[in-house]
């Protein structure tokens, strides 16, 4: 699991600060918050609700409709497999299903070593070379089970030589 980091409740304020004067600011400053931490803390809640004058279960509400907010801090790699309609008529649930038996997790979840977390994400803007997937900022596409296997094994290379 990944190593629980202290929250910079200081950054925190500073990006709702930054956003709350925004129209419709409530899912900008989520975004920024997710941006800068990789997940959005339950202190980040009611600092939120109260910089934009909403309740703290509206801020909740939120976060509980739109699925890419992370309650938890990911792992140091994000994994993204599309589950959307080209992908998944061009293998994308087999290529799940290989991911997660490789990786030995499910979605939402991270590995043991604290490495990757498994995530579905609903399109990637890559729908002509489906199967695609996110590692982190770089979207792939076509990709196959030994593609998969080989970006794995290059992350992995990649932490071992830093
Ligand atoms: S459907 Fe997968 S990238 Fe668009």
């Amino acid at each position: 699991m990944p190593t629980a980091q202290p929250i910079d409740l200081d950054a925190v304020s500073g990006i709702i600060r930054e956003h709350a004067d925004l129209p419709g600011a409530m899912l900008p400053t989520l975004h920024a918050i997710q941006h800068k931490l990789g997940w959005i803390p339950a202190e980040a809640v009611p600092l939120v609700a109260s910089a934009l004058n909403v309740s703290r279960a509206e801020v909740q509400g939120v976060l509980d409709f739109y699925h890419e907010f992370r309650r938890t801090p990911p792992g140091r790699h994000v994994v993204q497999i599309c589950r959307a309609e080209s992908c998944q008529a061009m293998g994308g649930q087999a290529l799940e299903a290989h991911a997660r038996a490789e990786l030995g997790v499910n979605f939402h979840q991270t590995t043991d070593d604290g490495a990757v977390t498994l995530e579905p994400v609903y399109c990637l803007g890559n729908c002509a070379c489906s199967p695609a997937i996110r590692v982190d900022d770089d979207v792939h596409g076509r990709v196959s089970a030994d593609g998969f296997d080989a970006l794995m094994a290059e992350l992995r290379g990649a932490e071992a030589a830093a």
